[in-house]
């Protein structure tokens, strides 16, 4: 029991969940809320750095507490609560902008991507500083463990790097945070392009199976998702990216190990196996949606949870920020 270590993650409301949060995220968070402390939050202050529609934005905040909550996190064990409700983020992210160099924040690849999309004027410096205001999420609450996807490996280096940077120049304050990422589902491909990452801003909805999509939906996209040549099911990343990242998938949904799922199909075709994934996809989501769609019916008890989620990490999280603004000298 790792009762005195803290885990703390996010994610954005600028979309669709998908089963790449699922997997990648929420669903290990549920797991391991039993061996930490352990703080999860609606990263709202991340998603403005690229436009939102302001009601649509709110909805989703909620949206997201309502899935944390309907994939198994409890919040009388964890936290829950929304970034802008809190402050110190923003406080503590300026401080740490301070001491960030400005090239670490360009050589990013989130913000290499998704700046590329943008005219340079265009380029919001809250899209550049994105990075920071995350490393001020995670050393807030003194975090030992970051569990996150792939995609966020780098965001997550770059808090340790300044945490360390901070205590050595102006004394210890932070912990120096690791990022936690499974072996297993940390990078679920799109199933229209097995060489991208399954993503929420992809203009194909094909490309992902959403956590609310009726089941027909989630049998279609398995259905059209792309497959390699050859014939076979077996788990080869290079030759047979899209396989793998079913048999992966498949993997996931089913709790069955993949030389098991491989043997299952040995001398069975991909409309077979693909037509067994949608519908254990779908046997493994109906139950999430149900109690998704419970809470949507309640949204006063999910607001109260967040109330009472901010005053749990305004406690720890003024502590860290008052140190941090003493040591550099803050009257
Ligand atoms: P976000 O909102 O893009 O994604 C939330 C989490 O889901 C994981 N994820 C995936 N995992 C596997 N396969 C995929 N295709 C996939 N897509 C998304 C992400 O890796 C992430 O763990 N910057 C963060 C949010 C954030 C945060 C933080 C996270 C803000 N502050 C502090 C941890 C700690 C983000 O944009 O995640």
């Amino acid at each position: 029991m790792k009762s005195q270590q803290t885990i703390f993650s996010g994610i954005q409301p600028s979309g669709d969940l998908h089963i790449g949060h699922y997997f990648g995220a929420m669903k290990n968070w549920v797991a391991l809320q039993n061996q930490y402390r352990s703080i999860f939050c609606i990263v709202d202050e991340h998603a403005i750095t690229v436009p939102q529609d302001p009601e649509k934005l709110r909805e989703r905040t909620l949206d997201i507490a309502m899935w944390y909550l309907a994939a198994g996190i409890d919040p009388k064990r964890s936290i829950i609560f929304v970034q802008s409700h809190n402050s110190d983020h923003t406080e503590l992210s300026w401080i740490l902008n301070t001491i960030t160099p400005f090239g670490e924040l360009e050589r990013m690849t989130q913000f290499k991507d998704k700046s590329s999309k943008m005219k340079k004027a265009g380029i919001p410096a809250g899209l550049l500083n994105y990075p920071t205001l995350m490393a001020a999420d995670i050393l807030l609450y003194q975090t030992d463990a970051v569990p996150v996807g792939e995609d966020q490996k780098q965001h997550v280096e770059l808090a340790r790097t300044l945490a360390r940077k901070f205590n050595s120049r102006f004394g210890v304050t932070f912990k120096e945070p690791k990022e936690l990422i499974q072996k297993f589902g940390s990078r679920i491909m799109s199933l229209q392009d097995p060489t991208k990452k399954m993503s929420k801003s992809d203009e194909n909805k094909n490309s992902y199976i959403g956590l609310l999509d009726a089941p027909d939906d989630i049998r279609g996209k398995i259905k059209i998702a792309v497959t390699d040549s050859g014939k076979e099911i077996i788990f080869n990343q290079e030759k047979k990216p899209a396989i793998a990242n079913l048999l992966t998938i498949f993997s996931l949904f089913s709790g069955l190990q993949i030389k098991d799922i491989e043997k299952k199909y040995k001398r069975k075709g991909y409309g077979e196996f693909k037509k067994d994934l949608g519908n254990i996809a779908v046997a493994h989501l109906e139950p999430l949606q149900q109690k998704y769609r419970a809470l949507k019916k309640n949204p006063e008890q999910v607001k109260e949870i967040l109330r009472e989620g901010v005053k749990s990490a305004k406690q720890i999280s003024s502590k860290t920020l008052a140190d941090a603004k003493q040591k550099i000298g803050f009257l």
